[in-house]
């Protein structure tokens, strides 16, 4: 499994590194928009500088046309690399794109994805991964666990290179949840993964063996002893 996050935040970023297992960021134009009027390309620089080159960085193109994403494809490699992956909503004109840079050697995310066809449809175009929106998919009354079991089935059956990574979560139950389904990675808001440690049974836990152990030991740790 992979763990991304999925914020434009540069503090939060740094904050995440520093405590989570992280592979990799996304963002789209919404999760930029929260960080005010920023210089984009230097804001994304610096977000791949504190990412390094062992983590993917996954960034949303804007033109709802073909020609237009193959541009933003062409500006984003030469901006940030060729490792950057393009990130493209599959439309219509969206799908046509991610076949197009899949077979020109582009690294492609597919992104907007509701449905299992569509998640077909872009794997089959050669997306390597597949941002299905978890959360989004229920507020349509759409059964987002079957519709990620069914895309994780297809992946293994046809044995493709795509991986599911399972966007748009409220809840950590949901993330619980897209991994059971079969999702291979998970992007997630910085504050999500904070609300898994939200819980005092942990601290009472902690603290609990602290006093046992201090009531023998005293207040020291292994390392005093
Ligand atoms: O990567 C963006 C995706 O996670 C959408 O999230 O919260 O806008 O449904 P949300």
């Amino acid at each position: 499994m992979e763990l991304l996050l999925d914020t434009a935040n540069i503090s939060k970023i740094r904050k995440a590194l520093d405590y989570y297992p992280i592979s990799g960021l996304t963002t789209n134009p919404s999760i930029i928009k929260a960080e005010g009027k920023i210089d984009f390309w230097a804001h994304l620089k610096e977000i791949q500088d504190m990412l390094g080159k062992q983590r993917t960085l996954h960034v949303q193109v804007i033109s709802p046309d073909c020609e237009g994403i193959l541009k933003e494809a062409e500006a984003l490699r030469s901006r940030l690399g060729e490792d950057v992956y393009i990130k493209t909503p599959v439309s219509k004109e969206g799908l046509k794109a991610i076949g197009i840079m899949s077979r020109e050697g582009f690294n492609v995310t597919a992104t907007a994805i509701y449905t299992t066809f569509q998640a077909q449809l872009a794997m089959l175009a050669g997306a390597k991964y597949l941002a299905m929106y978890y959360n989004r998919m229920l507020n349509l009354d759409i059964d987002a666990d079957k519709v990620f079991r069914q895309v994780a089935n297809s992946i293994r059956e046809g044995n493709h290179q795509s991986k599911i990574v399972g966007a748009s979560f409220k809840s950590v139950m949901q993330l619980t949840n897209a991994v059971e389904d079969g999702a291979q990675a998970l992007t997630v808001p910085p504050e999500l993964l904070d609300t898994v440690f939200a819980n005092p049974s942990i601290d009472k836990a902690v603290a609990d063996f602290r006093k046992d152990w201090i009531g023998i030991y005293g207040d020291k740790t292994l390392a005093d002893l």
